[in-house]
C-alpha cells in the first residue's frame, strides 16, 4: 500500500507516543530519518508528500516494532555516537554514556602534555574508553580488557573502523594479578549498579543491556574498584594514576577507599549533570 512520509509521521507519533511521549517521538523519529535518508526535520516538512518506498516501508515497520519493545534506538540502529566518534554496538556492550565522556574529556585534558603514555581500559565494552583516548592523546600505547568475548568483538571492529591501534585482551579482572609496573594510566568504567537499584531503572536499560556490564552485588557495591586499586598498586609506574567513573551515590566511600589504600591527591568530580561520577587518584 502506497505511504506517503506525512502519514509515516503520523503513524509514529500514534504508536510510539505512549511509551516515549511527544518529544522523544519526534526526536527518535529525527534520528531514524537522519540514519536512513539524511533526512533533517525540514527535509520531512518539505518531502511530506514523497511516496515510502517498499523497502523502506518495510525497514521502517521493523524499527517502529522494536521502539515499541523498547528497545534502545542505538541498539535498533546498530550504532552511537561517543566522543565524536561512530562505535558499532550489539546488545553484547553497553551503549556508552554521556558521563563516560565527561571521564575521558577529564583524562584528556589532565594529560594532554604527556606523550606515549601506557594506558590500561579496564572492562572496555564497546572499546569507547580505549578507543577514544587512543584518538585524543598524543601516541599512547593502549591495552584493553573484558571478560566478555562477545563486547571484544565488538570493541575490534570499532578499533578497526576507527583506525585506531589498541591491544584487546579477554581478561577477567577479578582473578587478575600482575606485578610488574608498567601502567602510567588504569582507567575503569566497571559495573557498579546494586542489584537494589533495578527497581529504578528503566525498561529500556534493564530488558536489554547486558547484566554483566551493569551489575554488582548490594554486600559489595566497590567490589571491582577495590580489586583494580589492588592491581594499581602493583602495576602504575610511581605517580600513575587511576581514573574511574562511580557510582554517584559511592563517592566518598570510594574516595575513603583509595586514600586508605594509599593513593594520593584523590579527587571526586561530577559530570556535566552535575553528579559526583568521575574519581582520579595517584600512586605514591
Ligand atoms: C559499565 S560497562 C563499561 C563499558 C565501557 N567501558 C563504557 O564505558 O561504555 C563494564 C564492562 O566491564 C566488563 N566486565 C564485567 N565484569 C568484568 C570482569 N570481571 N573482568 C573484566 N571485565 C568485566 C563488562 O563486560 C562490561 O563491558
Amino acid at each position: 500500500m502506497d505511504k506517503t512520509y506525512g502519514v509515516l509521521k503520523q503513524q509514529w507519533m500514534s504508536e510510539l507516543t505512549p511509551y516515549y511521549g511527544a518529544q522523544e517521538t519526534e526526536a527518535l523519529l529525527r534520528r531514524v530519518l537522519d540514519f536512513r535518508r539524511s533526512w533533517s526535520s525540514l527535509d520531512l516538512m518539505l518531502n511530506q508528500k514523497e511516496l515510502v518506498s517498499p523497502s523502506d516501508q518495510k525497514w521502517f515497520a521493523l524499527v517502529l516494532e522494536d521502539l515499541a519493545k523498547l528497545k534502545p534506538v542505538q541498539y535498533v540502529l546498530g550504532e552511537t555516537y561517543f566522543y565524536g566518534h561512530r562505535f558499532a554496538v550489539t546488545t553484547d556492550v553497553l551503549i556508552p554514556r554521556p558521563e563516560t565522556e565527561d571521564l575521558v574529556d577529564w583524562i584528556v585534558t589532565q594529560e594532554a602534555s604527556c606523550h606515549g603514555l601506557q594506558i590500561l581500559d579496564i572492562g572496555t565494552g564497546s572499546g569507547s574508553i580505549a578507543i577514544s583516548l587512543k584518538l585524543g592523546l598524543s601516541d599512547p600505547k593502549v591495552t584493553a580488557w573484558d571478560v566478555s568475548e562477545a563486547a571484544l568483538i565488538v570493541a575490534k571492529s570499532n578499533a578497526k573502523d576507527l583506525s585506531a591501534e589498541v591491544f584487546f585482551v579477554l581478561q577477567n579482572v577479578l582473578t587478575a594479578d600482575l606485578e610488574d609496573p608498567v601502567w602510567d594510566i588504569i582507567v575503569s568504567n566497571p559495573p557498579y549498579v546494586c542489584v537494589s537499584e533495578q527497581a529504578e531503572m528503566r525498561p529500556h536499560v534493564l530488558d536489554h543491556e547486558p547484566g554483566l556490564a551493569l551489575f554488582v552485588s548490594d554486600s559489595d557495591p566497590l567490589q571491582f574498584y577495590q580489586k583494580i586499586a589492588e592491581i594499581g598498586q602493583k602495576s602504575l609506574v610511581a605517580k600513575g594514576r587511576l581514573y574511574f567513573e562511580i557510582n554517584a551515590a559511592f563517592g566518598p566511600e570510594t574516595v575513603t577507599l583509595l586514600s586508605e589504600m594509599g593513593y594520593r591527591n584523590v579527587t571526586l568530580k561530577n559530570d556535566t549533570f552535575g553528579k559526583p561520577r568521575m574519581i582520579c587518584a595517584v600512586k605514591v
